[in-house]
This record gives structure tokens, C-alpha cells and sequence, in this order.
């Protein structure tokens, strides 16, 4: 793996001869792809009515089974309600809690005259032992591993996140009472609060999944949710490399950039892997620098020994106690860091970052949403403006161009995979313009049939920048890592 370019593993012994194939990993993609296979007639007819019934009687049924069971569901934790000693709940055990729940569910199907298969029975007793003491519909999703996030449009539609795309999934609250509910249980439990005068919550909840949500009237159709569950694995950078993020090149390049201190910037949209690629970097830092982090919610697993985790607050209720981001920055550069990692600078924080960058704490790091390398240059040029700086645009872009060195873009594609498509260093000033120069990007080839995008990672042919401080430190990458993938 990439190992073979760390420190002192023999970057030099790479034989320059050694086929390039493997800085591509989505090539063999590429050739195993079918050749373009027409796709089959879309089917814009309708089904012919004969057809239509027969298949329609089984789904029609299977419809109304499950209209049935959710009436029973919603019949049963009325009851539940009703009969549970809601304040003895706390001291029940769970075995307890479910054998009652079993009564009344046996209570009330008899009643009903309602039979259920064992499964039926389960997945029941399940949602009403999640609904009184877990968080209702949203638990199982919770629960499965495959889903990164879930985003509630309202009591009747939850969306989730598998594999970087996005699923309508059946969950359903009962209506909007419902999914107020389980909204106040989630962020009671961590001290917020959310109603009328304050319809918007931005949490971490106690597992570390991020947690926002929005109430009515705010939200005009109902509550939105949006939770981006915590994973105690993080990616590494092997992982990245498995999952075609990047290749072993840019690992290289990439461990060299933070390993001589430049100071980066992930720059993507919103869900690219930003925080992920952050993560994953940082891994790269020297386990004896004192590292401190500093962010909104706290996501960042840094494996260091030395490292100081700050979150930032926002106001209390009555709009006091606020600590920003920039307030734990600017309290950071009291507390002798090596590294300052800010998660994402979004605003008047800017300001210290890019001092901090220039002044002494080299291999900063921070995440800014950008579309570009370019982009993220104006966002940057926007936050200062907006921070109420009053300097004229060129020194603002002098004080850019020497604190950032590298812009590392991630992008989630249509297809839902997420790349870094492009790595650019910051070279100077020309004028009045940051120059820049692109080291790697992700070239789009087409798209397969289904709808995969093909494509391959390929330097640009341009010798690093910081070739030479890379080699004064001890990581000489092989000059065929710039070479760009021939056709
Ligand atoms: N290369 C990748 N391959 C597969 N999954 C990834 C990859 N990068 C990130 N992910 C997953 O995508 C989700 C979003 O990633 P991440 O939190 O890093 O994005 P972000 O850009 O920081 O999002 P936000 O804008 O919300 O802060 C996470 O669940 C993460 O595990
Ligand atoms: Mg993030």
C-alpha cells in the first residue's frame, strides 16, 4: 500500500519504470464496464391493464396488511400509555418493561380480533419498546449501520443516507405531535431546549451523531430533522484509498504536505467527506505535537496523545453564554499549540485562522464550503469582508495567499461516491490575484450504463511547489507521482 512512500520506507526505491495503474483505482472500473449497452426502452406506456391486476392484488394486499398493523401500532401504544406507570418506567429493567409490553399487545390483539404472524408480533413489541423509551420510528434507523444520515421532512417522510445516496424510506411518525415528541426527547436529554421562541436546535447528542432540527412555524410542513450519525470508525487513509477517494500518489503527497507543516484547506459542499478527509490527514500529524481542535460540534477523532478537544456554545435560552468558535481560537493561541484544527471556519473566525496560519502554527488545518479551490479563495475573501475587516482586497488576498498552501477539494458525485477531485497549492501573489496551481484532479471519462460514473484520478504534469521543502524534510517523492495518466 502507501506505506511503501512513508518516511524512510524507501519513497526513492519506487522503480520509476513501475506501471501507473494503480493510481487509478476506478480505471479497472472503466474496462470492466460493459460497453455501452442501449438502455431498454423506457417504460413510459402504461402496463396493460391485464397485467396491472394481477400484479396489483398481492402489493394491494400487502398495502392494506400494513395500513392494518400500523392502526394496530398506534391502537396499542394508546394503550401502552394508558395503563403504563410512565414514572415506575425509570426503575423497570428492560426485561420487565418488555414482558409488560407483551401482555398488553396480547390484551389488545385478543380484543381486536386481530392475529399476527410471529414476526408481525416482534417488529411490534419492538416499536412499542422503542417508542416508550428509545426515540420512536427513528431507532431502527439509528440503529443500522449502513445509514450515515437521516433527514425528517415532516411527520411523513423520512429520507436516509446509504452509500452516499439518498433513500425515501417507509418511517412514518404518527403526525406532527408525534415527531415534536421524540424532537423534545432527543434534545431534553442534552439540556436544549426547542419550542415556539426557539423553533432551531443544533445538537451533539450523547453518542456524538450531530442532531438538527427546525419546528413549525419555521418549518412550514412540519418538523425537520436532520441527523448525521456518529461512526466510532473513522476512515482512515487506507480506507479512502480502498474506497477510490484518492490514490496511494496523493496519499504520498498528502502525508508529505502535512507531515512539513503546510496548512491545508478541505474545502466541499455540504456531505463530500470533508470532515472525513480532515480526519483522515490529520492522522498524517507527528504524534508529539500538542494539537487542539476546535469546532461546533465536536466530530474530530484525532489519534494523537496530545490533543485538546474544544466544542463551541451557543447562547442560552435568554441569549447569553455564548462561546464562539472564534473565542476558543483566539484562547487556543494562549495555550502554546503546535497545530490549531478548526473543524469548519464558516465566519468571523477566519480572521484568527489565517493569523494563526501565518504566524507561527504552521500545518493549521480547517475545512471551509466551496465548491473550488477558486471559490474557496472568495469564500475566504467573503468571510473577512464580512467579519467587518476594513482592508483593501489585496492585502486581504496577500494575507490568504501566504497563510493557505494547499486547497484539497471533496466532492460528492451524482453517483453518490465521494473523491477528493482536486489538490491545488497556493504559490503567491500575481497583482492583484492568488496564484494557484493544481497538483492531482479526478478527469470524468462518462457514465456506465447504470449510472456510475467512470473516471480516474491523474496528476497535471506540474512538479509540486513544495517539491523541494518536502525533500529538505525527508519525504522525496519520486518525480512519476506528478506524471499525468497516460491515455
Ligand atoms: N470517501 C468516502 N467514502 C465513503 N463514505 C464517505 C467518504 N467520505 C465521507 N464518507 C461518509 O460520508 C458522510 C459525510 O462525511 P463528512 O461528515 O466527512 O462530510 P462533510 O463534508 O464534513 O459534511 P458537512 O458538510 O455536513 O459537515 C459520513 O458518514 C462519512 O462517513
Ligand atoms: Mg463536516
Amino acid at each position: 500500500m502507501f506505506a511503501r512512500y512513508k518516511k524512510g520506507n524507501g519513497a526513492k526505491a519506487r522503480p520509476a519504470a513501475e506501471p501507473k495503474a494503480d493510481a487509478a483505482p476506478a480505471a479497472p472500473a472503466a474496462a470492466a464496464a460493459p460497453a455501452a449497452s442501449p438502455k431498454p426502452a423506457a417504460g413510459f406506456r402504461r402496463p396493460t391493464p391485464a397485467k396491472a391486476a394481477v400484479k396489483a392484488a398481492p402489493v394491494d394486499r400487502e398495502r392494506k396488511r400494513r395500513e392494518k398493523l400500523a392502526e394496530v401500532r398506534i391502537e396499542m401504544h394508546r394503550r401502552l400509555l394508558d395503563s403504563l406507570n410512565l414514572s415506575a418506567l425509570e426503575h423497570a429493567t428492560e426485561q420487565e418493561l418488555k414482558q409488560e409490553i407483551a401482555a398488553i399487545c396480547s390484551d389488545g390483539l385478543n380484543e381486536l380480533g386481530m392475529v399476527l404472524t410471529k414476526e408481525e408480533r416482534q417488529n411490534l413489541h419492538q416499536d412499542l419498546y422503542d417508542e416508550v423509551m428509545g426515540l420512536g420510528p427513528l431507532e431502527p434507523l439509528l440503529k443500522d449501520d449502513t445509514v450515515n444520515d437521516i433527514l425528517v421532512n415532516g411527520p411523513h417522510q423520512v429520507f436516509v443516507e446509504r452509500a452516499g445516496k439518498l433513500e425515501l424510506t417507509d418511517v412514518q411518525f404518527k403526525d406532527e405531535r408525534h415527531l415534536l415528541r421524540i424532537i423534545d426527547k432527543i434534545v431534553s436529554a442534552v439540556g436544549r431546549r426547542v419550542d415556539e421562541s426557539n423553533p432551531y436546535v443544533d445538537a451533539r447528542l450523547k453518542d456524538g451523531s450531530r442532531f438538527n432540527a427546525m419546528i413549525p412555524p419555521i418549518a412550514v410542513d412540519g418538523s425537520l430533522v436532520s441527523i448525521r450519525k456518529f461512526k466510532k470508525e473513522k476512515l482512515s487513509v487506507d480506507d479512502l484509498i480502498r474506497f477510490g477517494a484518492f490514490t496511494e500518489e496523493m496519499a504520498a503527497y498528502l502525508q508529505a504536505a502535512v507531515a512539513t507543516r503546510l496548512n491545508i484547506i478541505v474545502s466541499g459542499g455540504t456531505g463530500s467527506g470533508k470532515t472525513t478527509t480532515l480526519n483522515a490527514l490529520s492522522s498524517f500529524i507527528d504524534d508529539s505535537e500538542r494539537i487542539l481542535t476546535i469546532e461546533d460540534t465536536a466530530e474530530l477523532q484525532l489519534q494523537q496523545t496530545h490533543v485538546g478537544r474544544m466544542e463551541s456554545r451557543p447562547p442560552n435560552v435568554e441569549g447569553k453564554g455564548a462561546v464562539t468558535q472564534r473565542d476558543c481560537l483566539r484562547n487556543a493561541l494562549r495555550m502554546r499549540p503546535d497545530r490549531i484544527i478548526v473543524g469548519e471556519t464558516r465566519g468571523e473566525e477566519v480572521i484568527d485562522m489565517l493569523q494563526a496560519m501565518n504566524t507561527g502554527h504552521d500545518g493549521s488545518m480547517t475545512t471551509i464550503h466551496a465548491n473550488s479551490a477558486r471559490d474557496g479563495v472568495s469564500r475566504l475573501e467573503n468571510m473577512v469582508a464580512m467579519a467587518g475587516i476594513e482592508m483593501p482586497l489585496k492585502a486581504v488576498r496577500a494575507q490568504i495567499a501566504s497563510a493557505v498552501n494547499l486547497i484539497v477539494q471533496a466532492s460528492r458525485l451524482q453517483d453518490g461516491s465521494r473523491r477528493m477531485v482536486s489538490i491545488t497549492e497556493i504559490t503567491g501573489m500575481e497583482g492583484e490575484v492568488i496564484s494557484m496551481q493544481e497538483v492531482f484532479r479526478y478527469q470524468r471519462l462518462g457514465l456506465t450504463p447504470d449510472g456510475k460514473i467512470l473516471g480516474r484520478f491523474t496528476a497535471t504534469g506540474v512538479r509540486s511547489h513544495y517539491a523541494e521543502r518536502f525533500k529538505q524534510w525527508g519525504y522525496d517523492l519520486p518525480p512519476s507521482i506528478y506524471e499525468p495518466a497516460k491515455d
